[in-house]
């Protein structure tokens, strides 16, 4: 990726917050080991943060190793070697990116009700419409505590490490904080770096005002205060951006302005943007060339019987907003109705377990391995089973199934962006079409060069399922290459590019 200029009169450094650090450190057969996080947004923030000149990145210490490192350097941030390597910068790193992290270390207790009970099952529950609301959620004294003895020190703590930071490069700083784990955080920054210029980029959809009472005023008033507390607040999309508005105007009265996206709030505006989120192309190119994603390749290859055979992929967290299990649903009724396909279209599913502590979580993985084992015990005759599915977290392999994959399926629920459509969209070199959902960020840029899944739909989904594996190749290859000139266009540089310049003094 290429260095990043800084637009005149912006006030330096960076500061960026975001929940997941870019590094995590273990401790093996006695040694320290450390490895790059994982997850779309620390990718993203990783190859920026590389770019820039002067920047800080406060983040959550995940494990007793990152604490460990954050106490050897008494509180302060840590100078971190962000390569592919990543490691405690010491002496000479040559041109190796160093980037120094502020590991913030919470109290367990704490964090596990600000994470575990509100980050993410109710407020990504309540953003990704995933409840059924006859039945869930019942918020009682545990919810009550887990949001004012989890939630709000946790957001405060990471405000107050964010206001270190801006104090000790002289109280004026560009603050950029990311997502939903920390909506009370702008508010007290504000109230202790005044001069800071602060953002905050939401990276998961936007409900409107009537999703939000699913909370009572005591919480979701707050939320929706913390954030009047930047004078950005960001989007995946220009619907989201709209919903925070009317959500301001409709929870807390304030009138806003749906012309300008803004909103007067105490003597300031606030600023709602959209500004899609993308890949470093280049970067990921690079990998798909590298020997690691070839030896990977053969081996998907090899399993592959015949020359004629189809895949289809996904790749994802075990995230209920993800939609996996219906997805299966759909490939399962599309053989069923198809015959002529069994034996010859395989799904290889590439699931990361993700928030395993979180009940509805927990049982979500178990459903989904249900499904698969529903499925495959009715091909049980077939030299292999109909779904492949692979509970890893490995980029390498990923990346070589973009590239050899037929149709790439993505039929979430409701998705932010969606960096999965836009990787395999740059990679993919064997024509391969894009079954995504209108619900995710990224169908808005990519959906005319798709095959539109309703994620509710199974019917439609199966049939989807069918247009992509049987569509000429002519049409396949004209529509890859278009989706994949979306997103080089629109690059993650060109995504911090356009913050930076809506940022810079004279606009707005
Ligand atoms: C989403 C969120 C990120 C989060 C990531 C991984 O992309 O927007 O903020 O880091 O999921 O989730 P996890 O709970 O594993 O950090």
């Amino acid at each position: 990726m290429k260095r990043i200029e800084m637009p005149a009169g912006l006030p330096g450094p960076v500061v960026l917050l975001s929940h997941r650090a870019p590094v995590a450190f273990r401790r093996t057969d006695g040694e320290r080991t450390a490895r790059r996080g994982a997850g779309g947004l620390v990718t993203a923030l990783t190859d920026l943060a590389t770019q820039l000149d002067d920047v800080r990145w406060v983040c959550a210490a995940g494990g007793s190793e990152d604490v460990a490192v954050a106490e050897e350097h008494e509180g302060t941030s840590v100078p971190v070697v962000l390569s592919d390597e990543p490691r405690v910068a010491e002496g000479d790193t040559g041109d190796d990116p160093v980037v120094p992290l502020r590991l913030v270390d919470v109290p367990s207790e704490q964090h596990d009700r600000f994470y575990g009970e509100i980050a993410n099952p109710i407020l990504w529950f309540i953003q990704h419409g995933l409840y059924g609301v006859w039945s869930s959620p019942d918020l009682g004294d545990d919810e009550h505590r887990a949001f004012d003895e989890g939630y709000v020190p946790v957001n405060l703590a990471f405000a107050d490490a964010v206001a270190d930071e801006v104090e000790a490069a002289g109280g004026t700083a560009l603050v950029m904080l990311h997502d939903y784990h920390f909506y009370l955080v702008a508010d007290r920054v504000r109230e202790r770096c005044p001069d800071a210029l602060i953002s905050q980029f939401i990276h998961i959809p936007w409900p409107g005002p009537d999703a939000w009472r699913v909370l009572p005023p005591s919480m979701r008033d707050r939320l929706v205060r913390g954030l009047l507390g930047c004078d950005v607040v960001a989007f995946h999309t220009e619907g989201s951006a709209r919903n925070f508005l009317t959500t301001v105007q409709e929870l807390l009265g304030l009138r806003v302005d749906l012309d300008a996206m803004s909103v007067e709030v105490d003597g300031r505006t606030v600023r709602a943007r959209a500004y899609p989120i993308s890949i470093d192309v280049a970067g990921l190119r690079d990998l798909a060339e590298s020997p690691a994603v070839a030896r990977k390749a053969e081996d998907l290859e090899e399993s592959l019987a015949g020359e004629d055979d189809q895949l289809i992929l996904r790749v994802d967290r075990t995230d209920p907003s993800k939609n996996i299990v219906r997805g299966f649903q759909a490939f399962g009724l599309m053989l069923e109705d198809h015959p002529e396909l069994a034996g010859k279209v395989r799904f290889l599913a590439l699931l990361q377990p993700s928030r395993q502590d979180v009940p509805d979580y927990a049982a979500y993985l178990g459903q989904i391995g249900a499904e698969v084992a529903r499925i495959n015990a009715q091909y049980d005759d077939l030299a292999f089973e109909p779904v492949d599915l692979r509970l890893v977290q490995d980029l390498p392999l990923a990346v070589a199934a973009y590239s050899l994959c037929d149709v790439l399926i993505v039929n979430a629920v409701a998705d932010g962006m969606n960096l999965v459509a836009k990787e395999a969209a740059v990679v993919n070199r064997n024509d391969g079409v894009l079954v995504l959902s209108e619900n995710t960020g990224s169908h808005q840029e990519l959906g005319e060069h798709a095959v539109t899944v309703y994620p509710f739909d199974i019917r439609q989904q199966a049939d989807a399922l069918y247009e992509a594996l049987t569509m000429p190749r002519d049409e396949r290859r004209a529509k890859l290459a278009a989706a994949a000139a979306v997103v080089e266009r629109n690059d993650i540089a060109a995504w911090f590019s356009a913050q930076l310049a809506d940022l810079a003094p004279g606009d707005g």
